[in-house]
């Protein structure tokens, strides 16, 4: 069978063949004293809070499952409207907010909006991979840039200066970051913007793990720089709702209809059930839950963070958000007669029975020498990690 030029440039997810790797050790030590603990996992351990399960329910008792108006529910949009207002103090009106099936839906309805034939996009250099893999299937071409700790793995103004070219049609960033959890510094992001505009060129911004910021400095959305900024959100970290497959995207006004086109074909609307079980997120009682959530995994971050420094899986930037640990992992491997992260990775599976994901996925620059780690799993689970990586390692 012959497949597209397009599909065959999509790179596998490698995150995937360790992950079936994992499942597949997992069942043989399941018995074991030692059974497998998850550190590679993007999504957090939370489900749905009970108003919003509540609200699923009803939904589907009520027979609320016909399609939705493209651009989502007018009640969620001023909900979310309302979010921006309250927790981050920017005013966003509902009329420019776009709910869509994940923040993943959200990136494609951006990348086919904005991206012609040959357009080139800059991001950073650890990225999250479907990002760049969303600009390739829109024709585009992904510009990755190498970036440093003194960074925090983030573009800066001059680097974007730097690389911007004829073809440059914009920046696609996202903090806090995935594989990093770190932001980038507010100072910089306006400076970075600054330096598109003048270009005219978009600042796209995945917002996703916003939510979930631990520090005053770094957790504020960057709609507050413009109206021309375009953010992407989602329900699936800070709000515990991976498979119910909703986001949401922030775009110019100018933008609305295009994109309203887009999603009319592409995708009719986001899931009815999902769009108003999420009306229930942002009562007082959900909200709660979440924050409650949000100082745990602060507490896991706080706990694992120095653990692994510790134990000379150096994380050169402490992450300010989401759940993940970008560490340095040369030092350990070498000492473990391995090198290179990917074996790494797959050594400390086989000998600690712990899953991790190797860099390979998120860019080409120092992935070799860095692993993720996501601190999405109990405390307990992390204390047993730090206790097995110690008694192998440290
Ligand atoms: C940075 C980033 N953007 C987007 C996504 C996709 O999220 P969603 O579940 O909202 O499609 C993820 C998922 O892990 C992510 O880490």
């Amino acid at each position: 069978m012959k497949f597209s030029t397009r599909a065959e440039r999509i790179d596998p997810f490698y995150v995937m063949e360790v992950a079936k790797a994992a499942q597949q050790m997992a069942r043989e030590v399941a018995g074991t004293r030692e059974p497998m603990i998850f550190l590679n996992i993007g999504e957090p351990d939370f489900t749905a809070p009970p108003l919003v399960v509540e609200a699923a329910e009803r939904t589907v008792r009520d027979g609320l499952t016909q399609y939705t108006n493209s651009l989502g529910l007018d009640a969620l949009r001023e909900r979310i409207s309302g979010w921006y207002a309250t927790r981050f103090g920017v005013d966003v009106p509902a009329r420019r907010i776009v709910v869509t099936a994940g923040a993943s839906a959200a990136l494609q309805l951006a990348c086919l909006a904005l991206i012609d034939a040959g357009d080139e996009i800059l991001m950073p250099d650890p990225s999250y991979p479907c990002n760049r893999h969303f600009v390739s299937a829109a024709e585009g071409k992904a510009v990755l840039i190498p970036t440093t700790a003194e960074e925090r793995f983030q573009l800066s103004a001059a680097k974007v200066e730097a690389a911007w070219g004829p073809k440059t049609r914009g920046v696609l960033l996202a903090s806090p970051s995935n594989p990093t959890g770190t932001s980038i510094a507010p100072e910089e992001l306006r400076a970075i913007h600054e330096v598109v505009r003048a270009k005219g060129g978009l600042t796209v911004i995945d917002e996703i793990y916003l939510g979930l910021s631990y520090e005053e400095h770094f957790g504020h959305s960057a709609l507050a720089l413009g109206d021309d900024i375009i953010s992407i959100n989602s329900f699936s970290k800070y709000f515990n709702m991976t498979g119910w497959r909703l986001g949401w995207m922030v775009v110019p006004d100018a933008m609305v209809p295009v994109v309203e086109r887009l999603a009319q074909n592409l995708f009719i609307c986001a899931s009815t059930v999902s769009q108003h079980a999420a009306l229930a997120c942002f009562e007082a009682e959900s909200i709660a839950e979440y924050e409650r959530r949000r100082a745990e995994f602060k507490a896991r971050r706080d706990f694992f963070i120095p653990a692994l420094n510790q134990l000379g899986l150096s994380v050169p930037v402490m992450p300010d958000g989401a759940f993940y640990a970008w560490a340095d992992c040369t030092q350990v491997a070498h000492k473990l007669g391995v090198e290179g992260s990917w074996d790494f990775a797959f050594e400390l599976m086989r000998r600690a029975h712990l899953a991790i994901t190797p860099g390979r996925d998120f860019g080409t620059d120092q992935t070799a020498r860095f692993v993720r780690f996501s601190t999405a799993n109990s405390m307990a689970q992390l204390q047993e990690a730090a206790a097995r990586l110690k008694a192998l390692i440290g």
